[in-house]
């Protein structure tokens, strides 16, 4: 791999979705670019990345960034952000939403555990808000990792990682070695395809997002222009949900930290109308 090639790979990939290369950047492309070289007939990696800095290919450069996403995920991962919507988020929105639709927006869903992990949660609480929806929207830059999602197919590992075993018993059915999901839960959320880096307007109006172990990857401005959109689209008495190892403090200042609630962010502006402060 030419230097010259590294460096055009790391301004296309922060330009198409906003992925800053790191240290270990060599190993990080061998191998997760191996698997699309083979696929498209290249010697080699280098050889690919050669391709991508010579030739206008759009459908190599976008497989190229699929790859390189890092895809993560599993079933109530962290638990806590999940314990906070069914205990805090989800009776204090309850009590103001007169329609009974909840909009969830989960922003980077990689393949579809986030999302489907709310159904399930909210499945359990039904009896409890007998009246509530959950208007459940999820959203990714790759395209490998929505069909997944949409597919609702996973693997005996991926079933055995965060997920109750009642709830696997409840609503998965075994297909051969793969586990899926139920069609009620499958077809509780929308999938769409969709880049952060975009205009995030067509969202339209959220009471809850989540946008969890995405902003890690991004450079602080990325973050920041993320971080406002998000808030223009945040209903005022709505909440935000970010990684563990995410903050918004040094970023902006559109949202703060709700206390005693890690990983949970209000808007700064509108708070004074903001009802889950239970715990505040
Ligand atoms: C580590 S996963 C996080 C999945 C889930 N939110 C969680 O916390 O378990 C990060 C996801 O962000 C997606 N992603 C990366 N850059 C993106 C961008 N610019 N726009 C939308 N999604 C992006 C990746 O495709 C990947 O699926």
């Amino acid at each position: 791999m030419t230097p010259e090639d590294i460096e055009h790979l790391a301004a296309t990939l922060k330009t198409r979705s906003g992925l800053i290369l790191g240290s270990d950047k060599t190993y990080l492309i061998e191998s997760r670019l191996a698997p699309v070289a083979r696929r498209e007939g290249f010697a080699n990696v280098a050889a690919l990345l050669t391709a991508l800095r010579t030739k206008r290919d759009e459908k190599l450069m976008v497989a190229v960034t699929d790859a390189m996403t890092t895809n993560e995920t599993f079933f109530f991962r962290d638990k806590v952000p999940f314990d906070q919507f069914k205990s805090d988020i989800l009776p204090a929105l309850a009590k103001t939403r007169i329609s009974g639709d909840i909009k969830v927006w989960c922003a980077a869903c990689s393949t579809g555990q986030e999302p489907y992990s709310l159904v399930m949660l909210m499945d359990e609480m039904q009896m409890l808000f007998p009246r509530i929806k959950l208007d459940i929207l999820a959203t990714d830059i790759s395209d490998r990792c929505l069909e997944k999602a949409q597919a609702g197919l996973y693997t005996q590992f991926e079933v055995q990682r965060g997920l109750p075993i009642t709830m696997m018993v409840k609503h998965f059915e075994k297909v051969d070695e793969m586990w899926r999901i139920s069609p009620k839960i499958r077809s509780s959320v929308r999938y769409k395809k969709m880049n952060l880096l975009d205009d995030l307007r067509m969202v339209g109006k959220q009471d809850v997002i989540y946008c969890r172990n995405v902003l890690i990857y991004f450079d602080l401005e990325t973050k920041k222009r993320v971080l406002e959109q998000m808030a223009n689209l945040l209903a005022d008495d709505g909440c935000l949900f970010l990684g563990a190892a995410e903050t918004v403090l040094g970023i902006t200042d559109v949202f703060k930290p709700m206390p005693g609630m890690r990983g949970l962010y209000i808007k700064n502006a509108a708070s004074a109308q903001a009802p889950i402060r239970k715990t505040a």
